[in-house]
């Protein structure tokens, strides 16, 4: 059967594959160490677990009004009033199935054929996909690690075109963990709303920052760029519920209108379970997701000296989210590969550890290493690099 065009160009997630490969080298016996999920290792937190038994057994396994239980949006509106001082309507809410639901949704429902959407790289992997399976077109503009991998006025302002629909930010980003600041965010906003760009703010790490980081929404900088800005966030992250698929996006009532339009013909509504579950994560106590915080904080600063102490890696210190994006061009070579794709691969097949390469992020001299695994396997994940690493040199 021939398959449809859009899907054709489709590129399978890089993260999934050598997640796929370290669980077969696994199965076949190895003792491979895992740093490429991107999930948090923590169980959901109990009190979410329970109110979702309750939701079963009080009978609230039935569809839902397909933008979300208006409870539920209740939630979130006063979440985004308490944290960022932000003030939301019912109608500018959707509940989607995941923060990646709300974004494949979107960019559906604003994007026409050949609308250009800009992507600083390094970018988290499914962006460029979700733009073209939209009909629209990625446009890249490097975050340069200099500048903490994040793109400046400058950079953004020579990639507009009169193509372009909309500009993605990722603060806390993935794959970097870099933040941007007020003042930085402030000035992309006065160009997105000089061109009237849309701008696509993936706030799924806000609650990860480190070492007295803040994160801050473009959103919050004034009513003009709130208007401007579509908030995209979930639980998944925050509370460690990768599993439970909720997400939302916050933003102008018509685009939210006809996102829940469309959910109304492709998802119905996301599960009434996980929405009653959701419920209770943010009407609850609050302190486990600062539990989990300080467990990555204290993960990353041990892991983080350990790592550019080995030869060849140097990385610019991540502010948030939970992966360190280290530059390994050098280390790869002093092993002797010609690339970072083939140094990945063979930490993989030789040390027995599994690391995501930065060309699935359009950075192909940079590798993920995700800090969502105990602190032991961390250490031990590290030691075997170093060991390859001597290996390697001394041959
Ligand atoms: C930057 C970014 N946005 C969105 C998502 C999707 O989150 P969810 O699990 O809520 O779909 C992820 C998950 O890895 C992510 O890293």
């Amino acid at each position: 059967m021939k398959l449809a065009k859009r899907v054709a160009s489709l590129t399978p997630s890089t993260t999934l594959a050598i997640t796929a490969k370290a669980k077969e080298l696994k199965a076949a016996g190895h003792d491979v160490i895992g740093l490429g999920a991107g999930e948090p290792d923590f169980n959901t937190p109990q009190h979410i677990i329970d109110a979702a038994v309750k939701a079963m057994n009080e009978g609230h396994t039935k569809y839902t009004p397909s933008g979300g239980l208006a409870d539920l949006k209740a939630e979130i509106i006063k979440k985004f009033k308490e944290d960022q001082n932000l003030g939301y309507e019912p109608s500018e809410i959707i509940v989607c199935v995941g923060a990646k639901h709300a974004l494949y949704t979107l960019f559906q429902v604003i994007l026409d054929e050949g609308d250009e959407v800009i992507i600083p790289t390094p970018y988290w992997v499914s962006y460029p996909e979700q733009v073209k399976l939209a009909g629209g077109v990625p446009v890249y503009v490097e975050g340069l690690e200099e500048n903490e991998f994040k793109i400046t006025p400058e950079q953004l302002q020579s990639a507009i075109t009169e193509r372009t629909k909309a500009v993605i930010i990722n603060s806390p980003s993935n794959p970097t963990g870099m933040i941007y600041t007020k003042e930085e965010l402030a000035a992309l906003g006065e160009i997105c709303l000089k061109h009237d760009i849309l701008i696509v703010s993936d706030e799924i790490y806000e609650k990860l920052v480190y070492d007295g980081h803040k994160h801050v929404s473009i959103a919050q900088i004034s009513p003009e760029l709130k208007e401007q800005t579509i908030i995209i966030n979930g639980v998944s992250k925050s509370h460690s519920m990768t599993g439970w698929r909720i997400g939302y996006a916050a933003g102008n009532k018509e685009i939210i209108r006809a996102m829940t339009d469309l959910a109304s013909h492709s998802t119905s509504n996301p599960t009434s379970i996980a929405q009653y579950a959701t419920i209770a994560a943010y009407s609850g106590s609050q302190e486990t997701v600062e539990e989990m915080r300080q467990a990555f904080e204290q993960r990353l600063n041990i892991i983080y000296e350990k790592l550019i102490q080995i030869p060849g890696f140097s990385c610019v210190k991540p502010q948030g989210a939970f992966y360190l994006f280290p530059n390994a061009k050098e280390a790869a070579a002093l092993a002797g590969y010609h690339n970072v794709d083939e140094f990945v691969a063979a930490l993989l097949e030789e040390a027995k550890v599994a690391i995501v390469p930065g060309s699935g992020f359009g950075a192909p001299d940079n590798v993920r290493l995700s800090y969502a695994t105990s602190l032991e396997l961390l250490e031990k994940a590290i030691e075997r690099i170093k060991q390859f690493m001597e290996q390697k040199m001394n041959r």
